[in-house]
């Protein structure tokens, strides 16, 4: 049985671009920023960090759930199963950060939630790293490991930033309503095209409203 990604050199993993890379040195970076958040009395660099824990979580885990589990679910042995678990993993830290960005910087039990977001996102990271990514590296070479790399990278940069009750886990349902969403999360962000934002609003309802008709649309022509 394949070991943990955790100890494995860069080149064991397929090189930088593989998508095993591009995954621990995310994992990595995620890490710090929950440390650093640690370190840090309450204030506003304490509340820059959380904002970059989440967009930086967020933009990984739709990537995943885009590009990364369906391939997982294509070349792997229980994959359903594996990529189940880390879903729900995912599901969960949605639902709990959804609730901390709903209560202000200092309310009693915003503080203990936003250690249990902690903890699921290493549980997530372990479940990743020893379980799933090891059996994708079994399952294919490290050119095909690369290219999947590059199709997770480029969904990263372009994903929502933060939880959306309304997005399936599953394509295609989250991979069409992730666009409007995207830019929607990257205007709050401060990282999007600035335009007024009446404009914008009216903008994001009617693209919004198209995707979320195509995305029904799509889902129940799958289940017939
Ligand atoms: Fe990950
Ligand atoms: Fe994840």
């Amino acid at each position: 049985m394949p070991g943990t990604i955790e100890e494995q050199t860069v080149e064991q993993l397929g090189g930088p671009s593989s998508v095993l890379a591009r995954q621990r040195r995310d994992h990595a970076e995620m890490d710090r920023l929950m440390e650093r958040y640690r370190a840090l009395a309450e204030g506003e660099e304490r509340e820059r960090v959380l904002k970059e824990v989440v967009q930086l979580v967020f933009s990984h885990a739709f990537a995943e759930e885009t590009v990364l589990w369906p391939a997982v679910r294509r070349s792997v042995t229980h994959g359903e199963e594996l990529t189940s678990r880390v879903e729900e993993e995912h599901q969960q830290i949605n639902d709990l950060v959804a609730g901390i960005e709903r209560l202000s910087p200092g309310a009693p039990e915003r503080e203990e939630t936003v250690e249990r977001v902690f903890a699921l996102i290493r549980q997530d990271i372990r479940d990743e790293e020893d379980l799933v990514l090891p059996r994708l590296q079994e399952a294919l070479d490290a050119a095909q490991l690369r290219r999947i790399g590059t199709a997770w990278e480029s969904v990263r940069r372009t994903a929502p930033t933060h939880p959306h009750p309304i997005v399936p886990r599953r394509p295609p349902g989250n991979a069409l309503l992730g666009v409007p969403l995207s830019l929607y999360d990257r205007i709050r962000d401060g990282l999007g095209p600035v335009l007024p934002s009446a404009v914008m609003k009216r903008l994001l309802t009617g693209l919004t409203g198209l995707l979320v008709s195509a995305a029904v649309a799509a889902i129940v022509r799958k289940r017939r």
